[in-house]
């Protein structure tokens, strides 16, 4: 039995967790084993044009929201941000818009082809399932949302990862171990490339298993904060309580500290993200009647979590100012996937174990909201599960289904030789969700509705333009690693795939 402490600096302490595998100061002071093998924090690179950048998520907004936005307050402390924003308003989430490879994105510049990432609960045919002694069938579920925590009523998540429930390698050396979220990431992070080079990160999102953004090395944020949203009641006051912790430990970063309030130290890479407004999305109420991805109305709930960030900005931009960084920061107000649909007289709930029967053949796992994800036990059935769904098309509301080949074909990676790529894609009809729970809209697909997402470049000495050349998520690694003067070619997902610094903010891409 597995138990490791993960300290999860909800209580004020760093993201510091002991590990089976060795592992270099997380916030704290550099454990005197790792005396000497630490880079010393250089500033070598902090000659960017900007000292700071800060990105915000508010997961589940969309383009069209911040549109509605401004019109209905043009009074907001974002309204009033926008004569000095470079907008990007034909922008695209990822492929698929899961929140975990929505955040890959953003951090590494990579698709899924490249990270591994497809969604936060997956099948990985390379490693073995959890709590197993690595015999028998290779191929684990690899589960990183709720499922990792040590304890997740708790909104510090036990502070600990259960290694009972993580999958499990053979290590070079033979031995039979859990995995950590990190070690699921198969390129590095912006987040890694900053701590290289001397600068301090910190990064907050809604489950401990967000700690993957230290990346493969373990190391690249300074510090994490991830209270558990899972452990947090389904009502809006709650989530907004939720939201608050993060504005909160914001405030203290912003100010020179760590997320607790103490200690003295300059962040230069800052990531956060919000949930009250995909909460208010999908279990909330939603979308009024009538709305399409075009016309958004919000409903009670979705008003008053957007009327609550306003405030909460104009704060954030008041301590920002008080801190001194408002020209020395490059500000991201921005969404890492949208949901859908915004139109909820589409919206048709289908239970996922009808589609795996449909599949007519043996499904090793599946994973799904607006569309799903197949792993089979025998890959090269993929043609005839294809043929199966495809016979119950109009039931099961899809709209089409790549296999195999397709699936690399389209942009993912192959099934054939990649063990993280599925086997079966589907991509269901507008409004679909393979649940049978009562949320009014989720994301994970590719439709408009989830990848309409909004990319607003805030600092004082902008000029206001409103970009509609397409851009996308991907392009915000580079971006961020260029604001801050860092080399890119440290970069896996810059150097593999390449997705170019956004234009019109005067960055180099190199
Ligand atoms: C606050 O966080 C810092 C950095 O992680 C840690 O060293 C310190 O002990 C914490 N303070 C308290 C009061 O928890
Ligand atoms: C915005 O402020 C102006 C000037 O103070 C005022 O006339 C207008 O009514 C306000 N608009 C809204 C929607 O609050
Ligand atoms: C591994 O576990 C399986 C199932 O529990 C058991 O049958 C097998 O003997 C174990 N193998 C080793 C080498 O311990
Ligand atoms: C998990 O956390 C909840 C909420 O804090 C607490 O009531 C419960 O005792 C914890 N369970 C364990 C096993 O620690
Ligand atoms: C850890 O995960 C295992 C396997 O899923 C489960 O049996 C066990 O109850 C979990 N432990 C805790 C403390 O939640
Ligand atoms: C931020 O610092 C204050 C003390 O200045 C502390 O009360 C608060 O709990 C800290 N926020 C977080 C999220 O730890
Ligand atoms: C708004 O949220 C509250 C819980 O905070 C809930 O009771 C209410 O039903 C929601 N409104 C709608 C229209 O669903
Ligand atoms: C799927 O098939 C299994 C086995 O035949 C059956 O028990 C189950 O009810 C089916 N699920 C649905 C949702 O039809
Ligand atoms: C950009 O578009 C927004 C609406 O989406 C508008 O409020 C803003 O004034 C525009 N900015 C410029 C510089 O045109
Ligand atoms: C957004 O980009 C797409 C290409 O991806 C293009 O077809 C469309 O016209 C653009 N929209 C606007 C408003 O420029």
């Amino acid at each position: 039995m597995y138990s490791q402490i993960l300290s999860l600096a909800l209580a004020g302490t760093a993201l510091a967790y002991p590990s089976i595998k060795a592992q270099g100061p997380i916030g704290g002071e550099t454990p005197a084993s790792f005396k000497g093998l630490w880079t010393v924090p250089s500033h070598e690179y902090s000659h960017g044009q900007f000292k700071q950048v800060v990105y915000i998520s508010l997961d589940g907004m969309h383009q069209t929201d911040l549109t509605t936005y401004l019109s209905l307050y043009p009074n907001s402390t974002w309204a009033g941000l926008m004569k000095n924003s470079v907008v990007f308003s034909n922008n695209s989430g990822s492929t698929p818009s899961d929140s975990f490879p929505a955040t890959t994105a953003v951090f590494t510049g990579g698709t899924p082809r490249l990270t591994g990432i497809y969604w936060d609960d997956t099948w990985a045919k390379e490693f073995y399932p959890a709590s197993s002694n690595c015999s028998g069938p290779i191929g684990a579920e690899a589960d990183w949302s709720v499922a990792s925590d040590w304890n997740s009523s708790s909104v510090t998540g036990g502070n600990a990862f259960n290694l009972s429930a993580t999958p499990m390698r053979v290590t070079a050396w033979g031995s039979c171990e859990p995995i950590f979220p990190h070690d699921y990431l198969r390129v590095n992070t912006i987040f890694e490339v900053a701590r290289a080079n001397g600068l301090n990160t910190v990064y907050m999102d809604k489950h401990p298993a967000y700690e993957y953004l230290n990346g493969p090395s373990g190391l690249g944020l300074t510090q994490g904060f991830f209270p558990e949203i899972g452990a947090v009641a389904s009502n809006l006051d709650a989530q907004i309580a939720w939201d608050d912790l993060h504005w909160s430990a914001l405030a203290n970063v912003t100010a020179g500290h760590y997320v607790n309030g103490t200690g003295d130290i300059d962040f230069s890479l800052i990531g956060i993200n919000f949930q009250s407004v995909t909460w208010a999305q999908s279990n909330g109420g939603g979308y009024a009647t009538g709305s399409t991805l075009a016309n958004p109305i919000w409903g009670a709930n979705l008003t008053k979590a957007f009327e609550h960030f306003d405030a909460k900005l104009s704060i954030f931009m008041d301590q920002l100012k008080a801190a001194g960084k408002l020209e020395s920061t490059l500000l991201i107000l921005s969404s890492k996937q949208g949901q859908s649909p915004v139109d909820e007289s589409t919206l048709k709930h289908i239970d996922s174990n009808l589609v795996i029967n449909a599949t007519g053949v043996e499904v090793s796992f599946l994973t799904g909201d607006d569309a799903a994800l197949l792993w089979l036990k025998d890959g090269s059935q993929a043609a005839l599960a294809k043929e199966n769904l495809m016979a119950q098309a109009t039931e099961l509301n899809i709209d089409y289904v790549l296999a195999s080949d397709e699936v690399w074909e389209f942009g993912f990676g192959n099934p054939r030789v990649d063990p993280r790529a599925p086997d079966v894609v589907i991509a269901a009809k507008d409004g679909t969700l393979y649940s049978t729970n009562t949320q009014t809209a989720n994301h994970g697909a590719w439709l408009p509705d989830d990848l309409d997402v909004p990319m607003v470049f805030y600092n004082p000495t902008f000029t206001g333009k409103n970009m509609t050349l397409p851009v996308k998520t991907t392009q915000l690694a580079s971006t961020m690693l260029s604001a801050l003067g860092l080399p890119l070619a440290q970069l896996d997902g810059w150097r593999k795939e390449g997705a170019p610094v956004l234009p019109y903010l005067n960055l180099p891409n190199n």
